[in-house]
């Protein structure tokens, strides 16, 4: 993983020289002013060696405007323009962020991202000159979006290649006055977090069976402060009455694995009450649909099912590191969705741990199953709130696309709060209704309910008002990432394939996180 530092001069040997440039159309600005604005400058660095006289060269004549355009570099956020000194590195990257107004993290991320990618594949140390007082957030929040999206940037999965791709830098310097270092190792852990999860999520179901998959978890855990890992084989899962996730396991000849993960903060030494949460993740490592099995195209990415699993795990792994002030369990349902002579079929009717049952009309319908026991034991939990994060329903996709999550829950506040998370970290949520009306759609001709609603209506809602009956009291939101869980073309800081969606607005939502009273 890429190493992200601090310093306050500009050190030797690096490949690339980023410098941030506003940049904005007329009428743009309240101004009306149009032009590009240079964040750094390498002139106003200290102990230039004579690589920074060599990039220097580039810019001693500071590139006019017109050429710039003509060059076609409009500072728009996530832009860049490399200059090549003819004398050898390093090169100066020119980083877009867009307009001043409107500056956030979210385009440091993609700054950050875009000199990584830009500084070539030869390996070495790239640089990136900042502003003392950045505009677009603080010191602290802007370091770590530039750690994220730089780490994020470099990502790659290459296990299975015989012949690596060319290595990306692997080390970036922050080069500026002020305290950036505690902003860039933040960023860097809760991209580490990411980066596990889209590792998990990247390779094969064949190979991250639940069983692997739990074995993984537990060798990221082992050794961490006040972390603990409980992971239930089949006979405890059956001993805890867990029948939806059995159900659903039937159809495999993998057997099914509940993890579950805590992190205690050290502010709940003695009795003193530190707020609770715990995160549930939809864990299918492999989604055929079962018996109503999914056409071949359908099928494709379905390795990427586990992906809320992956999500809240990897959230568990680094709130020790980042000091989150709160209790966080994550509850892991895991297991293939298979049609095996043994399989569930449509028509079939379990009890799930709260003693519910649940009519199965569609095997293709399995999260909602797993997650009606997980979501069972969290509520009896007694938290002071619970977050799903799922790959729940294809009908999330079809409303709000890749880029944004559905979000749905009885708590507005943890809702709102959930969403500025999310706003922060460039994992934006969406609010969809769970509308009460919608109820009867899962209504079950011989059980408590079925575990489909109405074809082609509302999808997204069903699903969620499904989950709304295992929660109980307790303020409960739902993420369905869908969508967002896949990229289908690398940009910015996602490449193709795993994004580990969520991950970033989790552990801003914990790192901040107040109780909210009651369930709306
Ligand atoms: N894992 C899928 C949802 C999904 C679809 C995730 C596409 C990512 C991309 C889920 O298990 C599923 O199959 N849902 C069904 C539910 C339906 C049968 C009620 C769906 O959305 O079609
Ligand atoms: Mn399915
Ligand atoms: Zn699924």
């Amino acid at each position: 993983m890429l190493e992200v530092v601090a310093a306050t001069t500009l050190p030797d040997g690096v490949v690339a020289v980023g410098i941030p440039v506003v940049g904005s159309a007329v009428g743009e600005e309240d101004d009306g002013t149009a032009g590009f604005e240079w964040l750094a400058r390498l002139g106003g660095l200290r102990g230039a060696t004579s690589d920074v006289a060599a990039a220097r060269g580039l810019l001693t004549e500071e590139p006019d405007e017109a050429w710039l355009r003509r060059q076609g570099f409009t500072a728009a956020k996530g832009t860049s323009l490399v200059l090549r000194a003819a004398s050898g590195p390093p090169s100066v990257v020119l980083l877009g962020v867009g307009p001043r107004a409107g500056l956030d993290p979210e385009r440091w991320r993609l700054a950050g991202a875009a000199l990584t990618r830009a500084a070539g594949d030869g390996g070495g140390a790239a640089a990136l000159l900042v502003p003392e007082d950045p505009p677009g957030g603080d010191v602290p929040a802007v370091a770590a979006a530039i750690a994220e999206g730089a780490t994020l940037g470099t990502y790659r999965f290459d296990a299975y290649r015989s012949v690596p791709r060319p290595e990306h830098v692997d080390r970036l310097v922050v080069v500026g006055r002020g305290d950036w270092s505690d902003g860039l190792r933040r960023g860097a852990v809760a991209a580490s977090a990411a980066a596990f999860a889209r590792d998990l999520v990247n390779t094969p179901a064949g190979d991250m069976t639940p069983r692997v998959l739990a074995e993984r978890v537990r060798e990221r855990l082992t050794g961490l402060d006040r972390t603990t890992l409980e992971v239930w084989d089949e006979d405890r899962i059956a001993d805890e009455r867990l029948g939806g996730l059995l159900a659903v396991a039937r159809g495999s000849a993998e057997p099914p694995r509940l993890v579950r993960a805590t992190y205690t903060p050290p502010e709940s030494e003695g009795d003193r009450h530190v707020p609770h949460v715990v995160l549930v993740g939809k864990g299918i490592t492999f989604d055929s649909g079962g018996l109503s099995l999914k056409p071949a195209e359908g099928m494709m990415a379905m390795k990427t099912d586990m992906s809320g699993a992956a999500v809240v795990l990897s959230v568990v792994s680094v709130c020790a590191e980042l000091r989150v002030p709160v209790k966080v369990s994550a509850i892991a349902p895991l297991s293939e969705n298979m049609p095996g002579g043994r399989a569930q079929k449509p028509g079939d009717v379990f009890r799930a741990r709260n003693g519910a049952s649940i009519e199965v009309l569609n095997t293709d319908a399995e999260g909602r199953l797993v997650l009606a026991d997980a979501l069972s034991l969290a509520a009896e939990l007694s938290p002071d709130a619970i977050v799903d994060v799922a790959t729940l329903t294809g009908a999330q996709v079809i409303a709000l696309g890749k880029g944004v999550a559905a979000m749905l829950g009885n708590a507005p506040a943890l809702l709102d709060a959930l969403q500025a998370a999310g706003e922060r970290a460039g994992e934006r949520l969406w609010p969809l209704p769970l509308l009460d009306d919608y109820r009867e759609h899962i209504d079950s001709e011989i059980a408590d309910m079925k575990n489909i609603g109405r074809p082609r209506e509302a999808g997204t809602i069903a699903g969620a008002l499904l989950l709304a009956r295992f929660v109980g009291k307790v303020p409960w939101a739902h993420l369905d990432i869908a969508g967002p869980a896949r990229a289908d073309e690398s940009s910015g800081y996602l490449s193709k394939g795993a994004t580990a969606f969520g991950v970033r607005a989790l552990l801003d939502f914990l790192t901040r996180y107040q109780p909210a009273r009651t369930a709306g």
